[in-house]
């Protein structure tokens, strides 16, 4: 049976030690990664899902239903995005990178702040909300035309432009999702940042995790859905929390180094 997890605003000494240790990290993230770069999570209040239901906008039906109104929305997540810089969470999350071999960095975000700080070795299981796509051919508007109505529309055959996001009642892309539960599987630590956890199969990785002898950790500003199964909760900003993790690593490693040359 599971012990309950630790509940700290500091990552443990089990937490740092484990990391010294391990050979391979996986790291998911969510909206709370992105908050301290200005945009907004779905959830928490003032979030996303306040003013619209995912039912009004984020699936295949409703864009037929109300294509201006989704388009619309897109459009000005685009630009907040667009807008936005990556914060000291996605760039410890770009250093942490380097001290681990395999890392994944598993993504729901589609606001492309992981690619735009520095991040490789990652994979968006939600898809981005730059690369768009013609609805009837598939192609991406390399030309765009607008219809009568002002709808953005593709300029090889007229279809809708939607944008490259996963949609609720689409399955995820084949490859990004058996990546992420490869490295969830094979991961010693496993590190869940700033997600609610209740939308699958992204909130079935550190439990995936966990299964198979990682040491999963929860860094948020309060417990989610999945907190209970956690071997470890750091309660607190991912841009404070995570900086914490890679400076450690990177003074573990100069030591490391140190003893090597020293010992040579
Ligand atoms: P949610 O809005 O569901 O959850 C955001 C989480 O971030 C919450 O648990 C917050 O407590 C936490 N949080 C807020 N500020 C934080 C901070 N500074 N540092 C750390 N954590 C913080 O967003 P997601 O879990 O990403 O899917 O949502 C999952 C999916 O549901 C999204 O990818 C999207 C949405 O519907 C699709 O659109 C398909």
């Amino acid at each position: 049976m599971n012990s309950p997890a630790t509940h700290s605003t500091v990552p443990s000494e089990r937490l740092l030690a484990r990391l010294e240790k391990a050979t391979s990290l996986c790291v998911l993230t969510g909206a709370g990664i992105s908050v301290e770069s200005g945009l907004a999570t779905f959830r928490d209040p003032g979030g996303l899902w306040e003013e619209y239901s995912p039912a009004d906008l984020a699936n295949e039906a409703a864009f037929r239903r109300d294509p201006q109104l989704v388009q619309g929305w897109y459009q000005a997540r685009l630009k907040q995005a667009l807008t936005a810089e990556p914060n000291e969470g996605h760039l410890a999350l770009v250093e942490l990178e380097k001290f681990y071999e395999p890392f994944l960095l598993v993504t729901q975000n589609v606001d492309t702040l992981h690619k735009r700080a520095g991040s490789i070795n990652m994979v968006e299981l939600h898809g981005n909300i730059v690369d768009e796509r013609c609805t009837d051919c598939s192609k991406p508007p390399v030309d765009q035309v607008f219809s009568e109505d002002g709808l953005r529309c593709c300029g090889f055959c007229g279809g809708l432009l939607r944008p490259g996001v996963v949609w609720f009642g689409e399955s995820l892309p084949m490859d990004p999702i058996e990546r992420a539960t490869d490295a969830a599987i094979s991961s010693d630590v496993f590190l869940s940042v700033g997600t609610s956890s209740i939308v699958y199969p992204a909130a079935g990785l550190p439990l995936l995790a966990k299964q198979n002898g990682a040491y999963v950790v929860e860094i948020n500003v309060e417990p989610s859905a999945l907190s209970y199964a956690m071997d470890e909760v750091v309660l607190g900003p991912a841009g404070d929390i995570l900086p914490v993790l890679a400076a450690h690593m990177r003074s573990f490693n100069n030591r490391e180094e140190l003893e090597r040359i020293t010992n040579r």
